[in-house]
């Protein structure tokens, strides 16, 4: 897309040509061409609408923690940058989702409310948290979700509590071309001790199983239901294998980490050996649990991511 966008989306907060390997925790991809930051749910709308009308396809960056680019992205992108605050009433707590998702967990465990202590170690931003129905250790964020606020493809707002079918296991519908602004997690009262000697031992577990040192963005493939994707990988002897400085995680079979100069075609040929090798060891087709952006869509309509 050379040609100018219009006046409404200009008059946005925006920034021109940002490397994705600065926006996503892979740290790699192409470049980002046109990213608006909208300050406030109005200039959201405001995004939401101007594409809709103009037919312009657009994709929703959160936190870039769960986001593997593997080229420059043409259409905007829109990342939320709302006033980081929550407010709490009773045992409530809501805040806008450019909040960051482990200091929303953090920070309701020092109010002394428990239910997100699953959450502490989850990185990315509360709306990719809704967008993906984040979770671990056997819980998921619709399970503490009260309500959420939400733009429809059109640009019109919603703000509902959640019903079957609208979540599932890391997918939820505001995929499909919905911008989520925020949520309000109901949660119970605990001693703050407590919470956060559970999220010590959360944090423990993980980082003794995950290589939080290296970037990385989370786990890659969805596990298959009733399996590990990571022991399926593991099994399959593909720990350590490497294209150049993308590499199967040593201490976990489903996280690639980029050692520092790997390259999006780099992590594209290692998740395709992956899947390729687990599918001839195991029968098993692994589905990415990552956003993977790839080359635009030619039609428009607001596109998954
Ligand atoms: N395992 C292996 N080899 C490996 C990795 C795991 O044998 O290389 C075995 C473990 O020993 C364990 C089993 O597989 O017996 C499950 O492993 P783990 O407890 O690490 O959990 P997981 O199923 O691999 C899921 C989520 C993680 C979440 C953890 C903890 C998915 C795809 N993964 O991993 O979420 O942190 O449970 O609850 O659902 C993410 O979403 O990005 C993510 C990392």
């Amino acid at each position: 897309m050379t040609h100018a966008l219009p006046d409404d989306l200009l008059a946005l907060p925006h920034r021109r040509e940002v490397p994705f390997a600065r926006l996503t925790t892979l740290g790699v991809g192409g470049v980002c061409r046109w990213l608006f930051e909208p300050q406030t749910e109005s200039q959201a709308q405001t995004f939401v609408r101007t594409c809709a009308r103009e037919g312009l396809p657009w994709r929703v960056l959160g936190g870039g923690s769960n986001l593997v680019v593997l080229g420059d992205v043409e259409v905007p992108v829109v990342r939320l940058r709302f006033p980081a605050e929550l407010r709490r009433a009773g045992d409530e707590v809501t805040a806008p989702a450019s909040f960051g998702h482990i200091r929303l967990a953090t920070e309701v465990g020092d109010l002394g409310l428990s239910g997100l202590e699953y959450a502490s170690g989850i990185p990315g931003s509360v709306g990719g948290a809704l967008h993906m129905n984040a979770g671990a250790y056997g819980t998921e964020l619709v399970e503490v979700l009260a309500r959420f606020r939400f733009l429809t493809p059109a640009g019109d707002l919603v703000e509902k509590a959640p019903e079957p079918g609208e979540f599932r296991y890391r997918w939820s519908f505001l995929g499909d071309g919905h911008l989520a602004l925020g949520l309000t997690v109901r949660l119970a009262p605990g001693d703050p001790a407590r919470i956060r000697a559970q999220v010590a031992d959360y944090r423990r577990r993980r980082g003794t199983s995950q290589p939080l040192a290296k970037r990385n963005a989370g786990c890659i493939f969805k596990n298959p239901p009733g399996q590990s994707a990571g022991r399926l990988i593991d099994q399959a002897g593909l720990k350590g294998f490497r294209v150049g400085d993308a590499q199967v995680s040593l201490e976990h079979g489903n996280f690639l980490v980029n050692h520092g100069t790997a390259s999006a075609a780099q992590f594209a040929e290692l998740m395709a050996v992956v899947r390729a090798r687990v599918l001839a060891e195991h029968g098993v087709d692994l589905e990415p649990e990552v956003e993977i952006w790839a080359a635009p869509k030619a039609h428009p309509g607001p596109e998954r991511g």
